[in-house]
């Protein structure tokens, strides 16, 4: 089957700068694609590269087998991109901007009724006839979702876009993001906010200085050592200066951190087992009043990763 995406050896340089030093990835056709990493690590690059927007060094990009370069207008039409900047156009309302946008891909009063469904689905519709200039930042980005919508591509690009909305309108748009996939759109997001990537990919990329340093489904990456880890953490009666010698040196090489009424240990999410570490704190003499748990997740996996690749 032809893929969503297929990025081959692609390389750009500003200058001295190597933002993308040959980055091979696949990206299926109905996947949900989380193209992570810190900032800098050359994510809106790529995607620019991918939109048309920008012309890699070397390398070719193909969407649906379009090759984004020779075969401009067909890769284009196949594709809506988020893009991570709020770029519009002050003078028009929302509902022209999005018939103006209908227009560059040929479409005309016969997407009418697919607009209204887009300005509906993004809680937009009763801002259809306003200007642009007049809408709050997380509204503007509403509108670049739609925009980038308009002509049903089969493949969706956000780069961040959720950056500076808030937790409703974040609720909304994911909700929405999701049917999309449901109904078959492949989509490819970029965000920060990596709880986000944890629920809604089904595989992750992690690029770091240019490089893909992770490419793997969402339940490897989630099965890799790092999530081993549990962290308990302690709330004690007293505040504790210095462990009590009575405590079990196996335990007492767990504790990471102590502080005034607060322990904090790192356990083995399987070899450990709580109720004996705790029955080991308290057989020392140390009296837990509340306890809570942290589990690894994907942002402990993503730290890792990009923090052990310096190029
Ligand atoms: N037009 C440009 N001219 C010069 N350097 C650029 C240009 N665009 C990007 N860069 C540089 O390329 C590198 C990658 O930037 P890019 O915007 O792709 O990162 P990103 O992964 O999208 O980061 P963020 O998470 O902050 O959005 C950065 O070092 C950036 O400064
Ligand atoms: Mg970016």
């Amino acid at each position: 089957m032809t893929a969503a995406i297929s990025i081959n050896n692609v390389k750009k340089s500003y200058g001295s700068l190597d933002a993308l030093k040959g980055v091979d990835l696949t990206i299926n056709r109905g996947e949900f694609f989380g193209l992570l990493g810190p900032n800098g690590a050359g994510k809106s690059t790529l995607i620019n590269i991918i939109a048309g927007l920008a012309n890699a060094d070397a390398g070719s990009v193909s969407v649906l087998g379009h090759d984004v370069v020779g075969d401009y207008r067909q890769a284009r039409q196949a594709l809506g991109v988020v893009p991570q900047e709020l770029v519009f156009d002050a003078f028009f309302s929302v509902r022209e901007v999005l018939k103006i946008q209908s227009g560059y891909f040929g479409l005309g009063k016969e997407n009418d009724a697919w607009i209204d469904e887009l300005l509906d689905a993004l809680a937009l519709t009763d801002k259809a006839n306003v200007n642009m200039r007049a809408l709050s930042g997380g509204m503007k980005r509403r509108v670049l979702i739609a925009q980038a919508l308009v002509h049903k591509p089969e493949v969706v690009i956000l780069d961040e876009p959720t950056a500076g909305v808030d937790v409703e309108l974040r609720k909304l748009l994911w909700g929405f993001v999701e049917q999309l996939n449901q109904k078959g759109h492949t989509i490819v997001l970029t965000t920060h906010y990596l709880e986000e990537a944890e629920k809604l990919c089904d595989r992750i990329a992690i690029l770091n200085h240019g490089e893909v340093i992770a490419l793997d489904s969402k339940a490897s990456l989630l099965q890799s050592e790092i999530c081993n880890k549990l962290h308990l953490i302690i709330k004690t009666a007293e505040p504790i200066d210095q462990l009590p010698d009575a405590l079990a040196p196996s335990i007492r090489d767990k504790v990471k951190y102590l502080d005034g009424c607060q322990m904090r240990l790192e356990l083995h999410k399987d070899k450990d087992v709580i109720v004996d570490v705790l029955a080991a704190i308290a057989g020392a003499g140390i009296k837990v009043v509340d306890l809570e748990t942290e589990r690894a997740d994907l942002e402990d996996v993503f730290v890792e990763l990009t923090s052990k690749k310096v190029s």
